[in-house]
Parts: C-alpha cells; sequence; structure tokens
C-alpha cells in the first residue's frame, strides 16, 4: 500500500499574518486526517514562519523551486542546502509554470531534482502536457520526455527517494479538472513507463495528481488506482478547503 500524500502549493501568495494563521488552521483540523502525509510548500521568505508554527507537528513543509547549484554567484537563487536549513524535506521540481514563465526545459529540472536529492529532500517531480500538446494526440510523448530527463540524469533508483506529481497544464489553476478517467490513464502511463525499468521503484512510487483538485472531486480523483493523492495550488490557501482534501485521501 502507497501511503497518499497531499501537498499545499501556496505559489507567489501570503503575508506572515496569513501564513501563520493558515497553518495554524490546518493544524487544528488535522484530527480528521487519518494517515494522509501532509506538507505545504509555502514561498522561500515564508518558510521560517511556517517552520515555527509546525516544528512538532505531522505536517511537513518545503520549497516550490531551488537552484541547481549549490552555492555561490546566483544572485536572487536559493540552493537545497538552504531549504534543509530552515527545515524543509520536500521541494517541488519542475512546476509548469517554471517551465513556461522560466525557460526551464527538461535538462535543468533534471540537474534540479538531482541537487535536491543530494541534500536529502525528496523532490517532487513536476510532468504534464499543454492543451495543444493534448489535443495533438502528444499527451504521453511529453510526460515520457519530461520523466526519461530525469531518470537518464538520476536513475531510475532515485524515483525511490522522490514523488511524482501529474499536472496537466491546461488543468492548472483554471477551475478545468481532468477527469478521474483521463487523469488515472497517465498516471498509469507513469507507472508502467519505470516498471519497464524497475518494477519495485514503479509500484512503491507516489504519484500525485494536480490541477483545480478541490474539496468536491478530490474523493474520486483519489480513488483511482495510481493516484496517491494530489499537489494542491488554490484550495490549498484555504484551511478548511484544503483539510477536506486531506481527509478524502484518507
Ligand atoms: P491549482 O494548482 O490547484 O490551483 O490548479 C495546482 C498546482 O499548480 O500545483
Amino acid at each position: 500500500m502507497r501511503r497518499p500524500v497531499v501537498a499545499g502549493n501556496w505559489k507567489m501568495n501570503g503575508t506572515q499574518a496569513e501564513a501563520a494563521a493558515l497553518v495554524g488552521g490546518i493544524e487544528q483540523g488535522l484530527a480528521g486526517v487519518r494517515h494522509a502525509e501532509l506538507l505545504v510548500c509555502p514561498p522561500f521568505v515564508l518558510i521560517p514562519v511556517v517552520a515555527e508554527w509546525l516544528g512538532g507537528s505531522r505536517i511537513a513543509w518545503g520549497g516550490q523551486n531551488l537552484s541547481a547549484h549549490k552555492s555561490g554567484a546566483y544572485t536572487g537563487e536559493v540552493s537545497g542546502a538552504m531549504l534543509r536549513d530552515f527545515g524543509c524535506s520536500h521541494v517541488i521540481v519542475g512546476h509548469s509554470e517554471r517551465r513556461a514563465l522560466y525557460g526551464e526545459g527538461d535538462e535543468v529540472v533534471a540537474e534540479k531534482f538531482r541537487a535536491a536529492q543530494n541534500v536529502g529532500l525528496v523532490p517532487i517531480l513536476c510532468v504534464g502536457e499543454t492543451l495543444a500538446e493534448r489535443e495533438a494526440g502528444e499527451t504521453e510523448a511529453v510526460i515520457a520526455r519530461q520523466l526519461d530527463a530525469v531518470v537518464h540524469l538520476a536513475g531510475v533508483a532515485a524515483m525511490d527517494s522522490a514523488i511524482i506529481a501529474y499536472e496537466p497544464v491546461w488543468a492548472i489553476g483554471t477551475g478545468k479538472t481532468a477527469t478521474p478517467a483521463q487523469a488515472q490513464a497517465v498516471h498509469a502511463f507513469i507507472r508502467q513507463r519505470l516498471a519497464q525499468l524497475s518494477a519495485t521503484v514503479a509500484e512503491r512510487l507516489r504519484i500525485l495528481y494536480g490541477g483545480s483538485v478541490k474539496a468536491a472531486n478530490a474523493q474520486e480523483l483519489f480513488g483511482q488506482p495510481d493516484i496517491d493523492g494530489g499537489l494542491i495550488g488554490g484550495a490549498s490557501l484555504d484551511a478548511g478547503e484544503f483539510l477536506a482534501i486531506c481527509r478524502a485521501a484518507g
């Protein structure tokens, strides 16, 4: 049995007071969440605020991005070691907004994945196709390319200490969710592709769905055999909604 994971991606939102109120609200409702693994990924500057609130709690926290480099002359960047220093256990890598808006290609994403693991962070590797790619029938080819770049650099065994998030670009922040069947088909494809290299790693790997997950659709999505939880954007900014999604994960 794979333990479900629910991760909140706050994106570029929140003040210190809002971050404290949000994690405080989530903490208060945790009793109803049975065994899902939970984490929040605030913007870098809010990590210390969240860390102070969540120290000793069952909720982990992580970054939304990291530099592929260890340290040095990279103005504006944050390294994996810095995230570790602030208690992060996870980091999102290759989110579609990083790929589309900041020019992160498959190779850079793979480097970041490796940089994360080098310092003991669990990378949450995001993959997903655009609407144009889906309509052109290229979904599997795109996912395969994004996945293969990481496996080529880090090796399939590296997937044993990673999480994958399938996030169709057309479903992110749009209110358009992939149907459970559409999502399941891609999740199964990801697992099968990795199973060609290692059946054990593929079986253990948690694959999260992301893209307009809400309390109202979480249960059906998480009920699919290859969907092991969610990466939640907008709905993770509301404690009640996020908790309801966490409860749906189990
Ligand atoms: P959304 O974002 O839940 O707001 O669609 C998901 C994500 O980008 O991780």
